[in-house]
């Protein structure tokens, strides 16, 4: 039973992988416009330290943006104490935070929990960047005005379209596939961005949420493949996986584009606005994973500043 599950969830993962990659074959990458600069605003990007966080907080930089870059070192969102300290330390800076780029995760980890309790992709790629953006809200919103709202974007990917529904078991190993935890961890991440969006809308704050689907990059986020599965990848990686520079175009975009301005709620995929899956806009859906994850974390589910 626990084979056959973990054999369909990879299975569903490598198909959308495949789709993935016949888009990039016959695509050129996203070349964004020219973006305004952005001197005077700050930003986090969360595991900018290398892969994609890293190109899109260089290419923040060249925007003159003021980047902060998270990295381990400082936050691991695999530990929930570890985010409450890094958002202290954060706070005593007195910084005003314009942009939040939840960007860090990991993918293929085998079975285990965190300090906390919980399965570990659901903790670094979902329930540690939930606390983190729920802490930083208040500095958000301060630092946000009706003409330049600030701005949250959650890394996403095409692995949340294979995702199932079964949230209210997030937390436990039952059937423990990685494939099915990477992708449910996704899913749950733009499930909270439509969520998120729709709590700031209602309380008429100035800050908006998106979601970005970076396509298929050549990171190490594909470290824990099995060795053949590694071997196979590396000359299809080379020839058909956008490169972090390419990938964090769409991402760079979300922060900084115009046309952009006050525009929440969407998954954006190459510079376009595209559906994500019929699952992710489940209101009901959104708003139960919203309510748990508040009680996991002790936090209210409203009072959002
Ligand atoms: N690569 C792809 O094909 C692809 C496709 C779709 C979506 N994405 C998404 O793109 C984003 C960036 O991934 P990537 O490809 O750049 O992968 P990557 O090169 O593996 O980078 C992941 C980053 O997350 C950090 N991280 C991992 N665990 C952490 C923790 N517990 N606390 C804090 N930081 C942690 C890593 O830090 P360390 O370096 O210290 O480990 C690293 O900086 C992810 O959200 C991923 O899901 C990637």
């Amino acid at each position: 039973m626990r084979v056959l599950a973990q054999i369909g969830a990879a299975l569903k993962l490598y198909m959308v992988g495949l789709k993935v990659l016949l888009y990039q074959l016959f695509h050129r990458p996203f070349a964004s416009p020219v973006l305004p600069v952005q001197c005077g605003k700050v930003a986090i990007v969360t595991g900018g330290a290398r892969g994609l966080g890293y190109e899109v907080a260089r290419q923040l930089t060249g925007l003159g943006m003021h980047v902060i870059i998270v990295d381990f070192e400082f936050l691991d969102l695999a530990s929930m104490d570890s985010v409450r300290r890094f958002v202290r330390r954060f706070e005593d800076r007195r910084l005003p935070l314009h942009t939040l780029i939840n960007n860090a995760a990991v993918m293929l980890v085998p079975e285990g929990k965190t300090e906390d309790g919980f399965e570990q992709h659901f903790a670094v790629n979902y329930l540690g960047h939930f606390l983190l953006t729920r802490l930083l809200l208040g500095v958000l919103v301060r630092s946000g005005t009706t003409k330049a709202c600030s701005r949250i974007i959650s890394i996403c990917s095409a692995a949340h379209y294979t995702a199932d529904t079964d949230l209210q078991d997030l937390r436990s190993m039952r059937h423990y596939s990685p494939y099915a935890a990477y992708s449910r961890s996704k899913l749950a991440q733009v499930l909270f961005t439509y969520q998120l969006q729709q709590e700031l809308q209602s309380g008429g704050f100035a800050v908006t949420a998106n979601a970005v689907d970076p396509g298929m990059v050549d990171t190490d986020l594909y470290r824990n493949l099995s060795t053949p599965a590694w071997l196979a990848q590396r000359p299809i990686a080379r020839l058909l996986f956008r490169t972090a520079s390419q990938a964090a175009g769409t991402a760079v975009f979300t922060v900084a584009s115009p046309e952009l301005e006050g525009v929440g709620g969407c998954y954006l995929y190459e510079g376009k606005r595209v559906q994500s899956s019929a699952a992710s806009y489940d209101a009901e859906l959104q708003a139960r994973l919203w309510r748990s994850s508040c009680d996991l974390l002790g936090l209210p589910e409203s009072e959002l500043a």
